[in-house]
């Protein structure tokens, strides 16, 4: 993983504020030559994917204003609530090093970075995760004998980032089954769960979530699937310390009650927030296609279809993909 320089921070943060410094302002606040300023430019836009836009006779402004992640603030708070915290601008995959903490025993924790370079998303599939793009963060920690319950936990995981968006920024964001975060037709984020261990004794456990905050930086390609983020939903700026505070406050709360009968009384809200419920739905069920309407979830989490033949089954999380049929509303992966 590749840190920022401290030059590299420092220009990023008088940058933040979205104004035109220019190279001459910055060598002597920092008191470094340009050259330095120049070359620390064009790490942060060669090696660490920023977009930092230079205008001859002004100098250089970040092309999409996000506030930096704010390090010394975010401690503070998760200390004083006992959760280990790190953050880092750079690295492979929050859910992979979160993974060694609690591997190494220090759990529950806190991992955030600015930029992934491999972030993972389910089924084998990589997450973009753009510099200051989203909230790419991974919860850690340890469970006793209790795996069978942790694929309805993911549900919960999704009801709580939801309940959490929805009262923060007052807009219908939805969950797509399993755990896919939805506003209107397009995917906002996902959450990805990872285990390692003996699930007959101790397991590691780390929830990854990842939610979209401005990709305006990314090529629409390279996310492969229709896609929004909460600077298009809000029409506005996004900070996203209260979003980080709320999620993993609600995470760590969840934590005591992991148990086989804790996603029965989510159900309800889990339902209520529903995307698909009573929609036309394509599953992708081995290699057969099968198309009906979601009928909504079951007390363990797996969704209930009904065919068209009119026989009912529902599907466990993961073996399976679920398409809103062409004849609705277009493909929704
Ligand atoms: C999905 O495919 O919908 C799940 C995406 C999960 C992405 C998050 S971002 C933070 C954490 N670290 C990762 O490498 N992945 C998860």
């Amino acid at each position: 993983m590749t840190q920022l320089t401290p030059l590299e921070k420092k220009i990023l943060q008088v940058l933040e504020d979205g104004d035109f410094h220019s190279g001459s302002q910055l060598s002597e606040e920092f008191a470094v030559s340009r050259t330095a300023v120049w070359k620390a430019v064009r790490s942060l836009i060669h090696h660490h994917s920023v977009s930092i836009e230079s205008r001859k006779g002004l100098g250089y402004r970040l092309a999409h204003v996000s506030k930096l992640l704010n390090q010394r603030k975010l401690t503070a708070h998760f200390n004083a609530c006992n959760c280990h915290f790190v953050c880092l601008d750079e690295i492979d995959s929050t859910n992979l090093h979160a993974m060694t903490l609690v591997q190494e025993g220090c759990w529950p924790v806190v991992v955030l970075a600015e930029r992934q370079v491999l972030g993972r998303g389910r089924r084998g599939r990589s997450w973009l995760s753009p510099f200051a793009g989203g909230v790419w963060l991974s919860f850690g920690f340890r469970l006793k004998q209790a795996v069978t319950a942790l694929k309805a936990y993911s549900l919960v995981v999704a009801v709580i980032t939801c309940e959490v968006l929805r009262a923060q920024f007052e807009k219908d964001f939805c969950i797509k089954w399993p755990n896919d975060l939805y506003f209107q037709d397009k995917k906002l984020g996902g959450i990805l769960i990872e285990i390692s261990g003996d699930p007959d004794s101790d397991v590691c456990v780390v929830v990854g979530i990842g939610i979209n905050v401005d990709m305006q930086a990314c090529a629409s390609e390279a996310v492969g699937q229709p896609y929004t983020d909460l600077y298009s939903v809000t029409g506005s700026p996004v900070d996203r310390h209260p979003l980080i505070i709320s999620i993993v406050e609600a995470l760590l709360n969840s934590l005591e009650r992991i148990n086989e009968e804790f996603f029965a009384s989510y159900r309800s809200k889990w339902n209520e927030l529903d995307l698909l419920l009573g929609k036309s739905v394509r599953v992708n069920y081995g290699s057969q296609e099968l198309d009906g309407v979601a009928m909504g979830v079951t007390s363990e989490g797996e969704l209930m279809v009904q065919l068209e033949t009119g026989d009912s089954f529902s599907l466990s999380s993961g073996e399976v993909s679920v398409r809103v049929s062409p004849t609705t509303s277009g493909l929704l992966q």
